[in-house]
């Protein structure tokens, strides 16, 4: 079945994405195909590109940590290649030859290691590859610090004759600054026909696909290079200076994108967001916040700086205070948190309720308007609406075996320093006295107290004061000297605590 991509309806397209590498200059234990770039594998990047782009076919070439790399792929629809031994570009690409041996179309290669590349720049390499029916296209662009890129090297009509690499490049050649961006749309009856025949003869002895420029020209195919204007978007991550630079890249756009539909970054030098995150008009995003994964935040939020959220839900007018962490969380409109709060995967908080300082609540349903404003863990509970959940409330959901749940109906009065063991429930309207211990269900409406009763003991300091011995009255020793004695032990006290 054809698939409509951009070569147009009739054409087909397959994509090889060369991922064998180790990257040895990232100097780094991580196959460099798998270092993020904005929250996500680099890998990810040509992949995504390759869908957007609508190839019916998209090959991987995987060799170093394969199964690591395979690992990041999963959920994805690519056929994987395995490049046992990495002996360059050239011998990468005819990894995939199986993949590709009955496909009849174009095939773009892709790199694994640029990942700033945009859709837009291939759209234009095929219509550069259509336009002057090439057998192969190259994609070039100029570049004022070329160091490290493939060259490509015109012949005197001007017209591509080989790429050579910075390695074997000579003086004169190391002057050029059109480089080679590595990604090249090619017929695949020609493609693997052509770096089939490319040799090791250079300085690393590696098959290099740069080869097939000269080996095509000198065979007369029709060969053309598209340059691309974008030089920003096309450069390789060699190492880690370059992984920060597409870092610092990609976290722009993704930022720019957010500012277009409407939302205010406050500092976009010092904000982190990932690039599924999605954010809605009117909110605003203070300095050092980090939001991650696929968060989705309504309209006129506020996150305030340091905040960090992860795969999580926010709906209108939320207000995140500074320093909260939150992760897998559905937090409804109007509802308030931290600062300082962690809201963990599984909670969710209805609309108008508040989640205050040192509050932490784990895979529990919080009810509207539901207040637990200092100090507490609700973890494994379904609250109700209208409750007071008191400053130091603990919800003891883990018997050293099991997880259970607490339940407290709507409307009650969880007096602070309370202890529910769960499983336990506490009806609608009840009132918990403060310190208390909840072993048992609570009634409805009941007021339960579980604490030991206060006893007062008259004078018991004093007494303690005397060696126990209550006041010695008129047994010679005067009030003169019972002070002299307390001023005694002060002195001592305070001897101690200077020495340490
Ligand atoms: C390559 C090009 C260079 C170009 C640059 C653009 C060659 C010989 N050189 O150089 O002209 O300017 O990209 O960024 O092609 N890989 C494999 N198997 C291997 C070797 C590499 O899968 O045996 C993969 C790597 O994982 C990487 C990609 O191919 O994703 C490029 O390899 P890399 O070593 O980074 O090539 P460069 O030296 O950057
Ligand atoms: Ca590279």
């Amino acid at each position: 079945m054809e698939t409509e991509s951009v070569m147009g309806k009739s054409e087909r397209m397959a994509v090889i994405i060369l991922a064998a590498g180790k990257g040895t200059r990232m100097r780094s234990q991580k196959a460099k195909v798998l270092h993020e770039v904005a929250g996500e594998p680099m890998i990810s990047y040509p992949v995504r590109l390759a869908r957007e782009i609508g190839a019916e076919k998209v090959v991987v070439v995987v060799g170093h940590q394969a199964e690591e790399v395979k690992a990041a792929l999963q959920g994805e629809s690519v056929e994987i290649a395995v490049q046992d031994v990495q002996l360059g570009t050239a011998h990468a690409v005819l990894s995939a030859k199986d993949n590709l041996s009955s496909f009849d179309g174009d095939v773009l290669i892709l790199p694994g290691d640029v990942p700033l590349i945009r859709k837009e720049t291939i759209m234009e390499l095929v219509g550069t590859h259509k336009l002057r029916n090439s057998e192969i296209t190259l994609l070039v662009s100029e570049s004022s610090s070329p160091t490290g890129y493939g060259r490509l090297v015109k012949d005197e009509m001007g017209f591509p004759h080989k790429i050579v690499e910075e390695l074997d490049a000579t003086d004169e050649e190391k002057k050029i600054a059109v480089i080679n961006t590595g990604i090249y749309l090619a017929k695949n009856s020609c493609l693997l026909d052509v770096v089939a025949r490319t040799g090791n003869k250079n300085v690393k002895g590696e098959f290099y696909l740069t080869d097939l420029v000269e080996i095509a020209t000198n065979e007369g195919r029709r060969l053309s290079a598209h340059l691309s204007p974008d030089i920003k978007s096309l450069q390789g991550i060699n190492d880690q200076a370059d992984l920060a630079q597409a870092e610092q890249a990609m976290r722009a756009r993704i930022l720019e994108a957010l500012m277009e539909s409407g939302v205010r970054i406050i500092d976009p030098g010092c904000t982190y967001i990932g690039r599924m995150v999605k954010a809605a008009q009117d909110t605003i995003i203070h300095p050092l916040a980090c939001i991650q994964g696929c968060t989705e935040i309504g309209a006129n939020c506020v996150i305030e700086q340091g905040v960090a959220i992860k795969d999580s839900i926010l709906g209108e007018g939320v207000r995140i205070k500074a320093f909260s962490v939150i992760e897998g969380a559905r937090i409804e409109s109007g509802v308030t948190v931290g600062p300082m709060a962690r809201l963990r995967p599984g909670t969710v908080l209805q609309k108008g309720a508040r989640i205050g300082n040192f509050v932490e609540v784990k895979n529990s349903d919080i009810g509207e308007d539901t207040k637990a404003n200092h100090l507490t863990y609700i973890g494994d509970a379904t609250i109700g609406r209208n409750v007071n959940v008191g400053c130091g409330t603990i919800t003891c959901n883990y018997d050293g075996e099991k997880k259970y749940r607490s339940i407290v109906g709507d409307g009650a009065f969880i007096g602070s320093d309370t202890q529910l063991v769960a499983p336990v429930t506490v009806g609608a309207g009840a009132y918990i006295g403060s310190g208390s211990t909840i072993t048992k269900d609570v009634p409805a409406e009941a007021l339960a107290v579980a604490r030991s009763r206060q006893v007062n003991i008259e004078g018991w300091a004093r007494s303690k004061l005397n060696g126990g011995k209550g006041e010695r009255k008129g047994k010679g020793e005067g009030k003169g000297k019972r002070e002299e004695r307390v001023k005694i032990r002060e002195k001592k006290f305070r001897g101690k605590k200077k020495k340490r």
